[in-house]
Formats: structure tokens, C-alpha cells, sequence
């Protein structure tokens, strides 16, 4: 099934000049690009992306880290997308994620973790809504499908 998810690829990964690194793997991978936004996102937003760890000890450490300088929001589609991103970016504590995904090839620290990726597909539609407008997200082919997607029936 074609799906879209989200990825952000948080501020340590722009500060640390890894964000055409990060978009490339999922280039690679054959996802395609329908959004992206270099965004300096404000308090607002850092609040209301993560609302499910409000209650959490780490949240205001979480949100200061978010807000702390921009980050690049994407919106990817492809076969299985939200899965094959979640498992591309590997698990969230960066010493337990495997060697070969973004966190177990680039990251150590959970705080820092590089990116965060829709984790289904109710979260996926709502975070997509949260950071791009409906116009901002693009429908295009690409030549290259024809090698990557499977034919359609
Ligand atoms: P992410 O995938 O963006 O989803 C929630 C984020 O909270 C997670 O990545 C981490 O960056 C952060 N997080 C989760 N657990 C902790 C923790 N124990 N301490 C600090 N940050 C955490």
C-alpha cells in the first residue's frame, strides 16, 4: 500500500550537517520526496508534536531541544512508507537501534537522537497535517518509478 509519513531531522542533525546525508537514505531507498520544509519551530508546535509526552520527565528538555534551532520536516510516500522509514531510523534509544539504520550508524544519545519518523498511520496523517499545509504537499511522478514501484495491476 502507498503510504505518507513524516520525518523530521531534528536540530542536532542540522548542526551536525547531516541533513543531506539523512535525506539521501531515503532517497536511496526509493522514497519519494512530496514535502519539505526547513522549519524554526516555535513553542507551540514543539508542544503540541510531541502532546503524548507532556507527562513525561523529559518533556521540557525535549521541547528546548526542538525549539533550539530549525530542523527539516519532511513528507515521504512510497510502498509500506511509514514502516519502512520507521525501521530505516531504527530504534529510539540510539544504543539499542541497529548498525545500518540512521540512529545505530550516526546517533548515541536518546535526547539526540537525529530524526523522528510517524511511528503509524493515524499518527502519520495527523502529524502530516500538524507541519505541512494540504497544498504544500506534492503529487508528481518520477521516471525512475518504473524501476522502484511495482506495476500497477
Ligand atoms: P522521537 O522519535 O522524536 O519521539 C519522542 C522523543 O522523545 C524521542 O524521539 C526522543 O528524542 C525523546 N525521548 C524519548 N525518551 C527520552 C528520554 N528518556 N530522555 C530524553 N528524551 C527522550
Amino acid at each position: 500500500m502507498i503510504e505518507r509519513t513524516l520525518v523530521l531531522v531534528k536540530p542536532d542533525g542540522v548542526q551536525r550537517l547531516l541533513v543531506g546525508r539523512i535525506i539521501g537514505r531515503f532517497e536511496e531507498r526509493g522514497l519519494k520526496i512530496v514535502g519539505l520544509r526547513l522549519v524554526a519551530v516555535d513553542r507551540g508546535l514543539a508542544e503540541t508534536h510531541y502532546a503524548v509526552h507532556r507527562e513525561k520527565p523529559f518533556f521540557p528538555g525535549l521541547v528546548a531541544f526542538i525549539t533550539s534551532g530549525p530542523l527539516v520536516a519532511m513528507a515521504l510516500e512510497g510502498p509500506n512508507a511509514i514502516g519502512v522509514v520507521r525501521s530505516m531510523v531504527g530504534a529510539t534509544r540510539p544504543h539499542e537501534a541497529a548498525p545500518g539504520s540512521i540512529r545505530g550508524d550516526l546517533a548515541l544519545e536518546t535526547a539526540q537522537n537525529l530524526v523522528h519518523a510517524s511511528d503509524g498511520a493515524e499518527t502519520a496523517a495527523a502529524e502530516l497535517a500538524l507541519w505541512f499545509a494540504p497544498g504544500d504537499l506534492v503529487d508528481y511522478g518520477r521516471d525512475v518509478d518504473r524501476w522502484v514501484l511495482a506495476p500497477a495491476d
